[in-house]
């Protein structure tokens, strides 16, 4: 785990109060598994607690990375975000990672199905990168949304996976509704057997999609978000209760136990 001082190369607004922030890393960054998180705050200012945010790319991620840099995606949603979105080229950035465990790739046999909230779309692009370096066919995606602005990188989505099924819950993007109705159409036409599920979204999402996955006995791995002050195991900030091996509910940390959890182990 590093700490570093890095800055800002450039920080692109995607419109709709998502941003996608570049900065320089290190070669052992490179490293990262996709959903793996950085801890990243803005020194000196307010807040003090540093925000944890997946890593989005690294390089050759995106067609235009340049070399030894990560991106992360965002959505401003208080003040360490909004802090965030204003920073310009060259601005100062704290940043601890590489944080938590992130993806494993899928089982022979089994195709990744990537099922994304809004902004939970933030891991998805360096897994993308992952499963072609690792000869896996590209993925299919059910991306969902509030409405159509908050799809970020939906064309290099659309680019990059052999389909993307969109839903937005005012109807102003793909199919109308959650994407569980997608989802649960594929899984009841017998899809399930060949595929492998990875989730990130609002917490009801996962609730919704880990509920289906258990109906038709499908592996899912759930990127889990939740609030983290220090990121690397000591506060217990981040707890939640999970089935353990002998059955019993214990609590385990999202930040060094996670934030990617089989679905069938959360006790909600
Ligand atoms: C492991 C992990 C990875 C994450 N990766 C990303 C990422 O890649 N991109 C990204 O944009 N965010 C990501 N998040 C969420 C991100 O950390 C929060 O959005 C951020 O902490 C908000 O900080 P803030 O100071 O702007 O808002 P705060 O001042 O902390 O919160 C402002 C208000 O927004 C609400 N809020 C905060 N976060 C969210 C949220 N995620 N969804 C809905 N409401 C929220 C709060 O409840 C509060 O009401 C991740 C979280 C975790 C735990
Ligand atoms: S954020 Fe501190 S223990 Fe997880």
């Amino acid at each position: 785990m590093l700490d570093l001082t890095t800055s800002v190369i450039r920080n692109l607004d995607l419109g709709h109060g998502n941003y996608l922030i570049e900065f320089g890393v290190p070669d052992s960054i490179q490293q990262m598994k996709p959903a793996q998180f950085f801890m990243i705050g803005t020194p000196g200012s307010e807040p003090l607690l540093r925000r944890p945010y997946s890593v989005c790319g690294l390089n050759g991620t995106f067609p235009d990375n340049q070399r030894g840099t990560a991106q992360v995606l965002y959505k401003v949603y208080g003040k360490g975000t909004r802090l965030l979105s204003g920073l310009g080229k060259g601005a100062e950035l704290q940043v601890l990672g590489p944080l938590g465990n992130g993806f494993d790739l899928p089982d022979t046999g089994r195709r990744a199905l990537l099922v994304a909230g809004g902004i939970g779309s933030a891991p998805f692009p360096l897994f993308i990168r992952h499963l072609a370096e690792a000869g896996h066919p590209a993925p299919r995606m059910i991306y969902g949304a509030r409405s159509q602005g908050d799809l970020p990188l939906l064309s290099w989505f659309r680019d990059s996976c052999e389909e993307v099924l969109l839903t937005t819950d005012d109807g102003s993007a793909g199919e109308a509704g959650r994407v569980t109705q997608p989802l649960e159409r594929l899984l009841e036409q017998g899809e399930g057997e060949r595929l492998h599920l990875y989730v990130c979204g609002p917490d009801p999402m996962l609730k919704a999609v880990a509920r289906l996955a258990s109906r038709f006995d499908v592996p899912c791995d759930l990127a889990l978000e939740a609030p983290m002050a220090c990121g690397f195991g000591v506060c217990l900030g981040c707890v939640v209760p999970v089935h353990g091996d002998d059955g019993e509910v214990r609590f385990e940390r999202v930040c060094v136990d996670g934030p990617v959890m089989p679905a069938q182990r959360m006790a909600w």
